[in-house]
C-alpha cells in the first residue's frame, strides 16, 4: 500500500541522509512530488538544497526527495507533524484538512495570471494566510509559484460541454470537485503520482494541471491534447512544523529563513518562463495544444464561475473582492 511504501522509503533513505550530514548539524528533509527539471518547484527546491548545504555547512544540512519518493501530498503533512520531514511544498489545494481559507486559490477564474496571485499573496490578507495553520502545528514560510492550469482529455476540449460525462482527476479539493461537476464532468481525487497511469489505463479521461506538470509527468503522451484554458492557478505553500521552527537556535532560524526568502524571490520571478518552456517542450515532443477563441473562453467562465458562490463563506467575501480588485 501507499502507507507501507512511504514508511519503507523513509527507512531506506535515512542512512543516506545521515551520510550527507555531519554530527551536530540540524537535519532537514524536504519531500515533494514533482520532477526537478523545467519545473518551478523542482528548481526552487534544488536551489534551496544547494544554498543551505553550502552556506549553512556545520549548522544545517538538507536533503530533497522529489517525485513522491518519500511521501505523497496526502501523507506529507502528517509526516511533518510526526517529525519525519521538516519541509514540504504541497499545492494550496492540499491543505483542506488544516484550513479552508486557501480555497480562494482554487476558485476558477479568480486570478487572471500569476502576477495577480502574487500581488494578492503579498497583501496583508495574503501574508496572514501563512499563519492560518499555527494552531494545527504548521507554519507557512513562503508562497511558491507554479502557474496557470490547463485542461487535457482523451478528446478535444473546446467548450465546457465537451467534458460532459468524462472523468477528470482532481487534487483533493472540494472546490476543484465542484468545478468539474459544474462542467458536467465527474471529479476523481487522486494522488499526483498515480495520474499518468490512470490516464493511460482509462481510469480517468482527463486532468487539469500546469504546463510544467503536464510536461514533467508526460501527461500529454496519454491524452488527445491539452487546451490552454488558464482557468485556475496552481501555487504552493512552503511549510514546516511550528515545533521544528521553534527548536532552532535563533541564528540558525534567521539564516534559514533568509535563504528561503531569497530563493523564493529568485525562483518565483521565473515561474512563468519555466512554464512557457515546458509548454514549448510539450509541443516539441509532439503534444497537441489547443487555444480558445473569446466566445469559447466566455463559455468556460460562464460554466465555472457559479462555483464561487458555494465557497464564499469559507474564503470570505472581502477576500474575493480584494482578489478581483487586484485583477483590475
Ligand atoms: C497535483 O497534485 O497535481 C499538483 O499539486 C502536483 C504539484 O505539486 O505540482
Amino acid at each position: 500500500s501507499v502507507m507501507v511504501s512511504g514508511a519503507l522509503m523513509a527507512g531506506a533513505t535515512s542512512a543516506y541522509a545521515a551520510d550527507a550530514c555531519q554530527d551536530g548539524e540540524v537535519k532537514i528533509k524536504f519531500s515533494h512530488v514533482t520532477n526537478t527539471d523545467k519545473h518551478p518547484k523542482g528548481i526552487a527546491a534544488s536551489l534551496l538544497e544547494k544554498r543551505i548545504n553550502e552556506e549553512m555547512d556545520g549548522k544545517a544540512c538538507i536533503e530533497v526527495f522529489p517525485n513522491s519518493t518519500l511521501y505523497n501530498d496526502d501523507q506529507v503533512l502528517e509526516a511533518m507533524l510526526q517529525g519525519d520531514v521538516q519541509l514540504a511544498a504541497p499545492s494550496l489545494s492540499k491543505f483542506e484538512k488544516f484550513t479552508k481559507k486557501y480555497r480562494i486559490f482554487d476558485l476558477p477564474f479568480m486570478f487572471n495570471n500569476v502576477d495577480a496571485v502574487n500581488a494578492f499573496q503579498q497583501s496583508e490578507a495574503g501574508q496572514f494566510l501563512k499563519n492560518s495553520m499555527q494552531r494545527r502545528g504548521l507554519q507557512g514560510l513562503a508562497f511558491w509559484h507554479n502557474g496557470m492550469k490547463q485542461m487535457s482529455a482523451k478528446k478535444p476540449l473546446l467548450v465546457p460541454t465537451d467534458a460532459k460525462g468524462m472523468k477528470f482527476r482532481v487534487q483533493s479539493s472540494d472546490v476543484l470537485k465542484a468545478q468539474m461537476s459544474a462542467m458536467g464532468a465527474s471529479p476523481q481525487p487522486m494522488a499526483f503520482s498515480e495520474v499518468y497511469g490512470a490516464l493511460q489505463t482509462g481510469v480517468v479521461d482527463g486532468q487539469e494541471n500546469t504546463w510544467s506538470n503536464i510536461f514533467g509527468k508526460k501527461f500529454f503522451e496519454v491524452q488527445d491534447g491539452t487546451t490552454e484554458t488558464n482557468h485556475g492557478i496552481l501555487d504552493y505553500m512552503l511549510v514546516t512544523s511550528t515545533e521544528f521552527l521553534d527548536s532552532l537556535k535563533p541564528e540558525v532560524r534567521e539564516q534559514l529563513l533568509t535563504i528561503i526568502a531569497e530563493v523564493t524571490e529568485t525562483r518565483n520571478a521565473e515561474s512563468y518562463n519555466v512554464n512557457q518552456a515546458a509548454k514549448a517542450a510539450v509541443i516539441k515532443a509532439g503534444g497537441v495544444v489547443r487555444t480558445l477563441n473569446e466566445a469559447q473562453r466566455a463559455e468556460w467562465v460562464a460554466a465555472m464561475k457559479p462555483v464561487w458562490a458555494q465557497f464564499e463563506g469559507d474564503v470570505g467575501k472581502e477576500n474575493i473582492e480584494a482578489a478581483q480588485k487586484i485583477n483590475g
